[in-house]
């Protein structure tokens, strides 16, 4: 894969947090403001980002922003290896993990990446299991390091509602070892269907809801 090809997951063990949409946000805004190159690789064997995408391609004309590749995650090393560098950046779609210990070829996904970005709902159970995969991304990390590498990773409060169990989360996460970013995403109909035509910056909403988590990322993930 060429050297600037970036690979970065927005992942966590648990299911429902919002990686799959926030991977879309991201990736459709890298590619219509900062004229990237993006592919997401959807490794969930639901395929909701697959069948998303499908959907909204039969309903307007010309070209996605971004494209869309579904693979199970075994392929994906070798994908990368071949097709990596007709890419700027490749967000990796991993899917919830049920158990840690036969999660196994999800874990491995993350050896892949460059950086993670942990979205984190704010109630108790959530933070509990999101815990456990501050502490999976740790181990991975370490391993990386051994072999003279390491990612960068950030957890994030999505969709933020009351003050309290935000704070809750956010304690919890830096307690847990996990860096976090000062913006969070608030609980919003706009960011539920994000479409992949269209930057979410591209209304106005969008953009007062959006922008200032979407700097933070690029200024943290440096893309
Ligand atoms: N900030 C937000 N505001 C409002 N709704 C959101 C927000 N983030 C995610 N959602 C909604 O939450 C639900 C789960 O999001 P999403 O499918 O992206 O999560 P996921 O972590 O990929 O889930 P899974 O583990 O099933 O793959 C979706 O209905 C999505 O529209
Ligand atoms: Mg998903």
């Amino acid at each position: 894969m060429g050297k600037n090809t970036r690979v970065i997951s927005v992942a966590n063990s648990k299911g429902g947090v919002g990686k799959s949409c926030v991977s879309i946000m991201l990736a459709v805004a890298l590619a219509r403001h900062k004229d990237k190159k993006i592919l997401i690789i959807d490794c969930d064997s639901q395929g909701s980002v697959t069948d998303m995408y499908e959907r909204e391609r039969e309903l307007y004309e010309g070209d996605p922003a971004i494209e869309v590749e579904e693979l199970t995650p075994r392929k994906v090393q070798t994908f990368l290896k071949r097709f990596g560098s007709d890419y700027d950046i490749i967000f990796i779609d991993i899917p919830r993990m049920t158990d840690k210990k036969k999660d196994t070829a999800t874990v491995m996904l993350l050896y892949n990446c460059d950086s993670v970005l942990v979205p984190i709902v704010g109630n108790e159970v959530d933070v509990l299991s999101s815990q456990d995969f501050a502490e999976i991304l740790e181990e991975t990390n370490n391993d990386k390091q051994d072999m003279g590498d390491e990612f960068r990773h950030y957890g994030f409060i999505n969709r933020r509602n009351q003050r309290k169990s935000n704070e809750v989360a956010e304690t919890a996460m830096k307690k847990g070892g996990l860096k976090m970013f000062k913006h969070s995403l608030p609980d919003l109909k706009i960011f539920t269907h994000p479409s992949f035509y269209k930057s979410i910056m591209e209304s106005a909403e969008g953009a007062r809801r959006f922008e200032d988590f979407y700097k933070e990322f690029c200024r943290k993930f440096k893309v």
